[in-house]
């Protein structure tokens, strides 16, 4: 029985007995029992010497879904899907500020595709994260890029972006972490901590192991599935000691779906959003991660021994959370007080369970991170009103994705404030290549922390100001709704770099 559980209970005065009984109800009912296995992390390939050097190659495979590594228990499915070196979620790439990347890259689909390193600061053209490349079936590419030696750590992850097909190659498994190692990992209270990555996402299988086709409606909403992966398992085991603290890694990799999270008796300290560390650890109860977003987190080994769930609460993009607790927001909702009140409601889902396991001497947490400077006031503001038109189309100030169309022409090494403004139903989370952003306010109330995001969800009737500075690189590259099937049916513009 979970201790949140037991506690709810004798609060009520029932009796042992009666609690065990009613617990084991509500078991049965809930979707999982325990733990499937241990947390496993994918293959990871890291730079040495300043080079990072791997052969990836996407191909339709079929996978054993939900189980992890060795043999398959009770509840794995077998799934047709696409891979990265035949692997769910792809091999994680780790690199360091200053090294080369270089990833030798064989399309083995019979569809286009290509590879974009999302929240990597590099360039958008040539060999570097070029997402106008067609990579046709069976041709190879070999990309190459620098990481600036001014690189902040952080957790990015690659995938593909050819347009049209965005959606679908992702919601069928390509996606890998590329992690950054730098500052942050450096600060001796997060060296201490234990680190887990969690890839979460979400898959559709139908009874013949594929996955089906997305009707109308799920075009529309973007195509979700019923069946919740971390790192491809279902509901697999953290391990954290007593006094011990446990650094998360979260990315939501799904192509529609958001996930709203907790973790029953412990609240989050958050270190670092999607373009990397804040100034400080902030305490927040739940996290929202919309489509594409990313999140660090330490989790203090403080309560009694015992098995705690990482829960998924339904989140419903029509609605949004007005002011609630989403990253770079300016409040927070819920807290340990709605996991209480929910804890048998309907549609909550574990995607991971903490499980104590042995003691440490307490480790603090740290105190300072690393400072979010704060960008000079723009010399430019624009606004992008998102919305869906007639038949199934997504648009950007009235307009659909034209590859031939530049729908906003900056300049190198200026700053704008970009007003993102959404007067349809669903939310849409804004996302920019090649250059970070903070967020400056939510419907005019600025955020309580600062933070460098690469993805700001935007609610129907809401308007975010973004300010981002336009460095290092020119060129061509893009921004678009992280929903994905809004943007392959046209939620995405074109911004053109200018030299200075
Ligand atoms: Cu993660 Cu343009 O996308
Ligand atoms: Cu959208």
């Amino acid at each position: 029985m979970s201790v949140i559980k037991r506690r709810e209970f004798l609060g009520l005065g029932i009796g042992t007995t009666a609690a065990l009984l009613l617990s084991q109800c509500a078991r049965s009912s809930s979707q999982s029992v325990g733990p499937s296995s241990a947390l496993a992390h994918a293959q990871s390939y890291s730079s040495e010497g300043g080079l990072l050097s791997v052969d990836l190659a996407a191909e339709a495979q079929s996978t054993l879904l939900g189980v992890g590594q060795g043999p398959a228990p009770e509840g794995h499915r077998t799934a047709n899907l696409l891979t990265y070196n035949s692997q769910i979620p792809g091999p994680q790439l780790e690199a360091k500020p200053g090294d080369t990347v270089q990833i030798r890259f064989t399309n083995r689909l019979n569809q286009p595709t290509n590879l974009h390193y999302h929240g990597l600061h590099i360039p958008p053209t040539g060999t570097g994260d070029n997402v106008f490349l067609e990579i046709p079936p069976g041709e190879s590419y070999d990309y190459e890029f620098q990481i600036p030696q001014n690189h902040p750590a952080g957790t990015f992850w690659y995938h593909p972006h050819h347009h049209g097909l965005v959606a679908e190659q992702l919601f069928w498994g390509l996606a890998g972490l590329f992690i950054v190692r730098g500052d942050l990992d450096e600060i001796p209270e997060i060296q201490a901590a234990q680190e887990a990555f969690l890839v979460l996402k979400d898959f559709a299988i139908n009874r013949s192991g594929n996955i089906p086709n997305p009707g109308h409606m799920a075009q529309m909403t973007g195509r979700i599935g019923n069946l919740l992966t971390t790192n491809g398992q279902f509901n697999p085991a953290l391990q954290i000691a007593q006094g011990g603290l446990l650094r998360l890694r979260l990315l939501n990799a799904s192509s529609s779906r958001f996930f709203w999270l907790s973790l029953e008796e412990h609240p989050f300290y958050l270190i670092a959003t999607d373009g990397g560390a804040i100034a400080a650890p902030v305490e927040v109860n739940d996290l929202v991660l919309a489509p594409g977003e990313r999140v660090d987190v330490l989790v203090r080994g403080d309560q009694e021994p015992g098995q705690y769930r990482l829960l998924n609460q339904p989140f419903n993009p029509a609605q949004g959370m007005m002011g609630g607790g989403r990253i770079g927001g300016s409040g927070r909702m819920g807290g340990r007080g709605m996991m209480r009140g929910s804890a048998n409601r309907g549609g909550l889902e574990t995607v991971a369970t903490l499980t104590y396991n042995g003691a440490t001497a307490e480790l603090p947490l740290p105190t300072q991170l690393i400072p979010v400077q704060p960008l000079p006031e723009p010399q430019t503001v624009r606004q992008f009103t998102l919305n869906h038109g007639m038949g199934m189309v997504f648009l950007i100030n009235g307009q659909a994705f034209d590859h031939n169309r530049v729908d906003t022409e900056v300049t190198l090494n200026t700053v704008e404030d970009w007003d993102i403004i959404n007067t349809g139903t669903m939310a849409h989370p804004f996302h920019v290549h090649v250059n970070k952003f903070q967020i400056i306010s939510r419907n005019g109330q600025p955020p309580a922390y600062s933070a460098w995001k690469d993805v700001v969800s935007v609610s129907p009737g809401e308007s975010v100001r973004i300010r981002m500075s336009f460095r290092d690189y020119i060129g061509k590259t893009v921004y678009h709704c992280h929903v994905l099937d809004h943007e392959d049916r046209g939620m995405m513009g074109i911004l053109d770099i200018q030299p200075a």
